[in-house]
């Protein structure tokens, strides 16, 4: 059966690797192999004395248990570790939906949590939780949720932080939603893959699966830690005879997790919280800069500054961001993302503040957009 595009793959497949000034990436300032290894208090040589046979298939013990570590009611027994982050998404479409089942999903949303469950589910059984544009931030509203769910509701699928709003709700909210979720006999995916990446001022949020059964979460290296090239991601799931059903399905996707990455992500939760502060601090730095530029661009744009997470989903007063984002990226080797992949519509962008090259991307997209006037 066929499935939706999944646009913001295609389009970063098409440009990421050809394009020098990047101002969309969701990821993270990424470090070397060598140097994840000497700040984790390892070595090349003893990496390279790993053997390349097949791992555990819920993933290497030390590793799970280095996971359980980042969280505060989660135990190594609880965590499955993917081939990929994304897989996470696609074995949870699998395991939780039946026939019938009806499936809440945010929007906009990175579009594997909206595009994978109108797949498995059917797009009709698939109901929008919306975003809605606040003075200074993005909001979402409970009682919209309230009133989504009904007698065939299965599950609810959220992503906090947030892709692209930057959206991160307050403890009593999410103790509220998983309320919510207990009292139907619901599940909850939440995609945590931003986990921890939090501004300064905004009270940090404890993972769902610290706070409900009811809730799966999905978490991985390659954003909060800056490792995506690692393909490192797992799920918290804490219902056993659930685990085994996830498990199931994994042994059609990936069986267990590559060795090498096993290594490497093993030693990379040693450092967690340095990786982790390093990219609060550069995306809090690349934000400071931001902020000047939006308030010298008054008119154009309209800037409602993330609370966390790595991005932002930015109002722009033009026709199509699409097309100018085409334009932009083979004329002026300059990538920005039209919101309208993610759900949003094609009056907004989304940007990316983790990288270094932040600020040089924003003078370059600031020297284009002076000299450009249908983009003003
Ligand atoms: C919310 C969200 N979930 C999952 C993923 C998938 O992560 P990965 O690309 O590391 O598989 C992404 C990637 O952008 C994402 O933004």
């Amino acid at each position: 059966m066929k499935i939706a595009p999944f646009e913001t793959e295609h389009f970063f497949a098409r440009y990421e690797f050809n394009t020098p000034y990047q101002l969309c990436n969701s990821d993270c300032e990424s470090i070397s192999i060598q140097e994840l290894l000497s700040l984790s208090g390892d070595s090349l040589e003893n990496f390279g004395q790993e053997r390349l046979i097949y791992t555990e298939s819920q993933g290497n013990a030390e590793l799970r248990a280095g996971i359980a570590n980042t969280y505060s009611n989660v135990s190594a027994e609880d965590i499955v570790v993917l081939g990929t982050p994304v897989e996470g998404i696609y074995l949870a479409a699998r395991t939780l939906l039946d026939p019938g089942d009806e499936v809440i999903v945010l929007s906009p949303a990175y579009d594997a949590l909206t595009r994978m469950f109108e797949h498995v589910a059917g797009s009709s059984m698939v109901k929008r939780w919306c975003f809605r544009p606040g003075e200074d931030s993005w909001e979402l509203d409970l009682d919209e949720l309230r009133e989504l769910i009904s007698n065939k509701t299965k599950l609810i699928v959220v992503n906090f932080p947030h892709n692209p709003t930057g959206y991160l709700p307050c403890r009593d909210f999410l103790n509220t939603l998983l309320g919510l979720a207990e009292q139907h006999g619901l599940y909850v995916f939440c995609d945590e893959m931003y986990f921890g990446l939090v501004q300064p001022g905004t009270e940090p949020l404890p993972s769902a699966a610290d706070v409900s059964p009811r809730a799966i979460a999905l978490s991985g290296l390659s954003k909060t830690y800056g490792l995506p090239g690692l393909r490192c991601g797992w799920l918290v799931i804490q219902d056993r005879q659930l685990l085994e059903q996830f498990m199931n399905w994994k042994f059609y996707t990936s069986i267990c997790p590559p060795g090498p990455v096993e290594y490497l992500s093993t030693a990379a939760l040693r450092i967690w919280e340095t990786l982790r502060d390093r990219n609060i601090a550069r995306i809090a730095k690349n934000l400071a800069v931001a902020d000047d530029f939006f308030e010298r661009w008054p008119a154009v744009f309209t800037w409602r500054r993330p609370r966390a997470g790595s991005t932002a989903l930015i109002g722009w007063d033009v026709p199509s961001v699409e097309k100018i984002s085409h334009e932009l990226a083979t004329g002026e080797g300059i990538l920005v993302q039209s919101g309208r992949m993610l759900g949003s519509d094609d009056q907004h962008m989304r940007f990316g503040f983790g990288r270094d090259s932040f600020p040089e991307a924003l003078s370059r997209f600031e020297d284009w957009l002076s000299s450009d006037s249908t983009a003003r």
